[in-house]
């Protein structure tokens, strides 16, 4: 019996006749139930599973594919397509080849490439509405189900979802099928290919929550009280209106610490409605990077008093602003931003989103005293913003790199006319409830900032845009243009970044003296890890460079827009105003490997023409740099810290003593020869012994955090050092030379994983003398195998002039370390090992368990 009938049987049941009564009851309630079962109110399940791949156009190699007709209409025969899992970037697979873009990372990223996936839909789900979500497609997605196309999305950066209840087969088999192009000459770095981020399929009930209903806005927080406002949107897609009431639960640690509801309102049929009400909490868990407290906010819908759907949005309760005088303030008290600007890459694993890998890169960079990242400069997965929040990290998020003036051929500036605003909306709207959110950066480098013009017509309208979805955080850009203090694109910004111009901070704070200011870029400083020339030359930005394509980690090499890191450091102790630095780059990242970028002449500034012709005909004979990563990171592409880790540290953990020797003290070419050692701290005073013997002790100047002892004239054995706070002994660092190699050590990340199919372990490879010394210059090759039910998702090393494959089962170190990233295969119960062996070493290995 149908709710209809049992309630006709009630109507017309006689007044005395209660078991009949009580009987059409009881149907009714069971009727209700049931249907409630059959139909849950919403469903997000993950849709990454099952998908095949394939690839046209432009393939690896160079050679072009014809892009077969019919692929979307099922007329074409894909048996022998490719399973992939999503996330998948097509390109990281490489080969890399030599004849692509250093700036792209020498990776085939550009191409087409389709995915198609079949699934089933029950005959029951015929009632619902069902949406395809994509967090992030590469790029210029088309998606069909069933032959028909339901939508597509251009920029590669943003989360988008279509519907498709009126395309699906109920009761019987589907198909959803996606091509994705992307053109050459299209990014300044690696973009990544493919399905990149998670998909999600939703299925409602007619009237439902919409598309990132829900903005839970922090209006006044403070230590006492927080008042915050709600606002949801929900949709009527049935064919009748609706008497719809919204109700909320605010919970805290499982336990409901506020609920509230409001007023119904009739949706008209095809209608929205929006519901908005003011949350008060009392004693809030603010959030902040040192205790990142989240609450959930659970919305229900109710239509005719029958809940038809029900979402949880999780939010945190924090006062952000950005001062004119006193930079960045949370809860009230100034945080200087330590940040880093980080592109999406997640090195060997390429743009594939991955929780664990970002977890680990959001660990290392704490560890740092790291406590912010701007994401430069598109908007990042769902993924990391949700670490940043879980983990407690601040936020920039950047929507662009050009507006309408490229700056690559194919680049967003192609589409920025017709797409801009609904790339605007959607990035502000899939993001607004993050706490670790502190502004949203509107461009990077617009070259509008240059021309003003109709570029102010254009920020300004951009900021519009944003405000109408946010109120409560400011616009900023990232800028490099100076002409943008005088031509009224700088007046534009309610938070004005500066890339970069140290030297020019105080023309910017007089030229804006109501606008807050922080350093959206600085330093650039390039290095590869473990490697050092002599002598180091604090003059000369580019006296570290190699002829085999690597950059000494002196840290004294720039490009000529960039400074060391040291004196960044002067001009931000100078200007106290400013809210912090965001340093290019966290990591290194694939692709842009200045100085080995396209011409490097152009980033180095040679003092003498004569200088730049020599080095010019030094790469014409090299045949190009064979570089394909950047050099700029604090960490390597492996997650292994370079020098710079322990300079930024000093001074972003005042607290925690830092004290970091360098270059390493294995130099048999270099018996006798004068060899700088500095020592990166945050004590004091430091005392330098080589050999036993005191080479002097030293005080650290403010500002500084390096300590130099040029003379030292090179013997094997040991340098140790011996730091001092208010007087008083804090810690001691000790480099000893290596003797051969001879053994090969592992150490996980994490010793147990979720056996989910996602999840991943970090295994770092060093190379070991025998007694237990990594030798710093050692490339070995390591094999790799696992045993169990797991794989070995990618290796790598660091260089970045190496073309070895990251998707290998075997990698040279690079100066003494490689990485080997692992998996447990999903539902697999018990542990893998994984082992290392390599020709003349003791081989090693660990095992990883699934976690419970
Ligand atoms: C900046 C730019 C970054 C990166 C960096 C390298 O000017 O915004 O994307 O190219 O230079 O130093």
């Amino acid at each position: 019996m149908n709710n209809t009938l049992a309630i006709e049987k009630i109507a017309h049941i006689g007044r005395t006749n209660w078991p009949g009564i009580i009987t059409a009851i009881a149907i009714l309630i069971i009727s209700l139930a049931s249907q409630l079962q059959a139909t849950p109110l919403r469903t997000e399940s993950n849709f990454d599973d099952g998908w095949s791949f394939a690839r046209f156009g432009k393939m690896p190699g160079g050679e072009v594919l014809a892009e077969p007709k019919g692929i979307e209409k099922n007329e074409f025969n894909t048996n022998d397509w490719r399973a992939v899992k999503i996330p998948h970037d097509w390109a990281i697979e490489g080969p890399f080849d030599a004849k692509l873009a250093n700036e792209t990372g020498k990776l085939p990223y550009a191409g087409i490439g389709w995915y198609k996936k079949d699934f089933t839909m029950p005959a029951e789900a015929k009632d619902q509405r069902h949406f395809i979500h994509f967090d992030g497609a590469m790029s210029h997605a088309q998606v069909y189900v069933n032959g028909s196309k339901v939508g597509e999305w251009v920029f590669g950066y943003n989360a988008f979802r279509f519907e498709m209840t009126d395309q699906l087969n109920y009761g019987g088999s589907n198909t959803v099928a996606v091509r994705l192009d992307n053109p050459d000459q299209s990014s300044r770095w690696y973009p990544g290919a493919g399905i990149y981020r998670h998909i999600t399929l939703i299925s409602t009930q007619p009237v439902h929550l919409t598309q990132w209903s829900t903005f839970i806005r922090n209006k006044e927080v403070n230590q006492n009280e927080a008042t915050m406002q709600l606002s949801s949107q929900v949709v009527n897609q049935s064919e009748t209106s609706a008497n719809t009431s919204l109700e909320y639960q605010v919970l805290f640690d499982g336990k409901v610490v506020q609920d509230g509801k409001l007023a119904s309102q009739s949706i008209a049929a095809g209608k929205s409605a929006s519901f908005e009400t003011q949350i008060q909490l009392a004693k809030p868990q603010l959030w902040s990077p040192e205790k990142p407290s989240l609450y959930q906010l659970r919305v229900t819908v109710k239509s005719a008093d029958v809940a038809v759907d029900q979402k949880d949005f999780t939010f945190g309760v924090r006062d952000a602003k950005f001062t004119v005088k006193d930079g960045f303030h949370l809860n009230g008290q100034r945080v200087q931003l330590n940040g880093v600007c980080m592109h999406h890459d997640l090195g060997p694993l390429g743009a594939a989103t991955n929780r664990a890998a970002i977890a680990r890169q959001i660990r290392l960079l704490k560890e740092m005293g790291s406590n912010a990242i701007r994401f430069s400069h598109n908007p990042p997965s769902k993924d990391y913003l949700e670490l940043c929040d879980e983990m407690g990290m601040l936020a920039i998020d950047e929507s662009f790199d050009c507006w309408r003036k490229g700056k690559k051929r194919n680049d967003y500036g192609k589409h920025f006319d017709e797409w801009h605003e609904r790339d605007i909306r959607a990035w502000v709207r899939r993001d607004r409830n993050h706490p670790c959110i502190i502004a949203w950066s509107t461009g990077n480098e617009i070259l509008e900032f240059k021309t003003g013009g109709e570029g102010i017509e254009i920020s300004n309208r951009l900021t519009e845009i944003v405000r109408s979805e946010d109120d409560t955080r400011p616009v900023t850009n990232g800028v490099s243009r100076w002409q943008a203090v005088e031509n009224g694109m700088g007046a534009t910004l309610e938070v004005f970044g500066i890339n970069y111009h140290h030297v020019k901070y105080d023309i910017g704070l007089k030229a804006f003296p109501d606008t807050p200011f922080y350093a959206s870029e600085t330093s650039s400083t390039f290095s590869s890890r473990g490697v050092y020339t002599f002598p180091p030359n604090v003059k000369n930005k580019k006296a570290g460079l190699t002829k085999d394509f690597h950059v000494s980690s002196y840290d004294y090499s720039a490009p000529h827009w960039g400074a060391p890191v040291d004196q960044v450091f002067l001009r931000l102790d100078k200007y106290p105003s400013f809210a912090g630095e965001f340093v290019w780059t966290g990591f290194d990242y694939i692709g842009e490997p200045t100085p080995f970028n396209k011409d490097p002449t152009n980033a180095l500034n040679f003092d003498t023409e004569k200088e730049k012709d020599a080095y010019r005909e030094f790469m014409k004979q090299s045949g190009g740099a064979p570089s394909r990563s950047s050099y700029f990171g604090i960490i390597d592409l492996c997650g292994f810290p370079k020098d710079r880790f322990y300079l930024y540290r000093s001074r972003w953990m005042p607290n925690e003593p830092t004290l970091h020797i360098l270059p390493h003290w294995t130099w048999p070419d270099r018996v006798g020869k004068e060899t700088p050692i500095h020592v990166y701290t945050n004590a004091d005073e430091v005392e330098l012994f080589v050999n036993g013997e005191s080479k002097g002790r030293q005080k650290r100047q403010p500002s500084s955090y390096r300590l130099v002892w040029n003379d030292v004239a090179y013997q094997p054995g040991e340098v140790y050092a011996i730091a001092y706070k208010d007087g008083q002994e804090w810690q001691r660092c000790t480099v000893k030379t290596a003797s051969d190699a001879s053994k090969i050590e592992l150490s996980s990340d994490r010793k147990s994983i979720a056996a989910d199919g996602y999840d991943l372990a970090f295994i770092t490879v060093s190379i070991k003398d025998k007694s237990g010394i990594t030798v710093p210059r050692s490339m070995n090759e390591v094999n790799f195998s696992i045993e169990g039910d797991g794989e070995i998702v990618a290796v790598g090393n660091g260089d970045q002039t190496s073309h070895e494959p990251f998707q290998a089962s075997k990698r040279k170190a690079f100066n003494g370390l490689c990485l080997a990233i692992v998996r447990i295969n999903k539902g697999a119960t018990k542990p893998i090992t994984l082992k290392a062996t390599s020709s003349g070493l003791q081989a090693a290995e660990i095992t990883i368990s699934p976690s419970k």
